[in-house]
């Protein structure tokens, strides 16, 4: 990745991009174990405006950066102007006056693509209502600690098609990684979406399945991931959503089709006895929580490619 390079879809990354941050994301990983310092971003200020909450986002996001030898600034939506009315054009070219990095959580995607064409220093997508680039990463990074590999693993997701139906469509596609959604009727995955990752499938042989049955989506499956059924701003939907997507649940009977040594995965956070139920949570907590705390070293790595040099 480039030096200044935007990080706002994996779609946008090429597959050798995608292969550097996992690379850099375990030697940092490694090097961080073992108290070896790594001060790639000395000097340097990341500002983070979060519009949504967060846990994993923000605590890993400001460590990453102090670990990296650099600040990080928590920006929250409701405080700045921009809570107020203040355009995201000026926003994005006051703060790109001040800092070397901006990352950004909120709701509609083209706000964080309307901030990335007026910043001029690197803008990284954080999670908006259409994608979440740095937790699909995050997963291939722990898939291949796990499974020893990318390509040619299956890869089901079971539930809402949402922001991290998106983004892990688009990584699997990069890497080579069959992919197969399960969603309800009303809920699949963005048909924009869904086109351009059947454009990146075609090129490195994966195959992209939609379907309405989890269990078709799940057969065989090296990987099964799921996310909440109401995302953040769907909170009013809550209860209508859960009676729909029942038959969704990710638990010990859906998991009988996928392969015995099949791994199950969630961004967090989970609501036990909706999406997944507590037994499974539990029995696959190595996975999951390996995967948030990749966090960590995937964005140290993202940010000490586009910040650095
Ligand atoms: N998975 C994830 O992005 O978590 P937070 O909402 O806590 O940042
Ligand atoms: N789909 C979820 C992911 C949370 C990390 C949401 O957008 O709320």
């Amino acid at each position: 990745m480039k030096s200044g390079m935007d990080l706002i879809s994996i779609h946008d990354l090429s597959a050798d991009d995608v292969e550097e941050i996992l690379v850099l994301a375990s030697d940092l990983k490694a090097r961080q174990k073992a108290g070896i310092p790594h001060p790639l971003l000395a000097g340097k200020t990341l500002g983070m405006i979060f519009e949504k909450s967060s846990t994993r986002t923000r605590v890993s996001f400001e460590v990453g950066m102090y670990q990296l030898g650099g600040q990080a600034l928590f920006l929250s939506g409701r405080d700045l102007q921009l809570g107020r009315g203040e355009p995201i054009a000026d926003t994005a070219r006051v703060l790109s006056r001040y800092l070397d990095g901006i990352m950004i959580r909120t709701y509609g995607h083209e706000r964080i693509e309307e901030f990335a064409r007026y910043s001029d220093v690197p803008v990284i997508n954080a999670l908006s209502d259409l994608l979440h680039p740095c937790q699909a990463l995050t997963d291939l990074l722990t898939i291949r600690e796990h499974k020893g590999r990318l390509a040619g693993l299956k890869m089901a997701y079971v539930g809402d098609g949402n922001n991290m139906t998106h983004s892990l469509m688009y990584a699997a596609a990069k890497v080579g990684m069959h992919f197969a959604a399960a969603t309800p009727v009303g809920y699949e995955p963005n048909e924009t979406v869904v086109q351009n990752a059947r454009a990146d499938a075609a090129e490195t042989g994966a195959s992209m399945t939609l379907t309405h049955d989890p269990k078709d989506a799940v057969q065989d499956a090296d990987v099964v991931v799921t996310d909440t059924w109401a995302s953040m701003g769907q909170e009013a939907e809550h209860g209508a959503r859960t009676a729909v997507f029942r038959p969704y649940q990710v638990n010990r009977d859906l998991l009988a089709a996928a392969d015995r040594r099949a791994v199950v995965m969630h961004c967090l956070p989970a609501y036990r006895g909706e999406e997944i139920t507590a037994e499974v949570l539990e029995s696959f907590a190595d996975v999951i929580f390996d995967e948030a705390e990749n966090r960590l070293h995937v964005q140290k790595a993202i940010m000490a490619l586009v910040m650095g040099g």
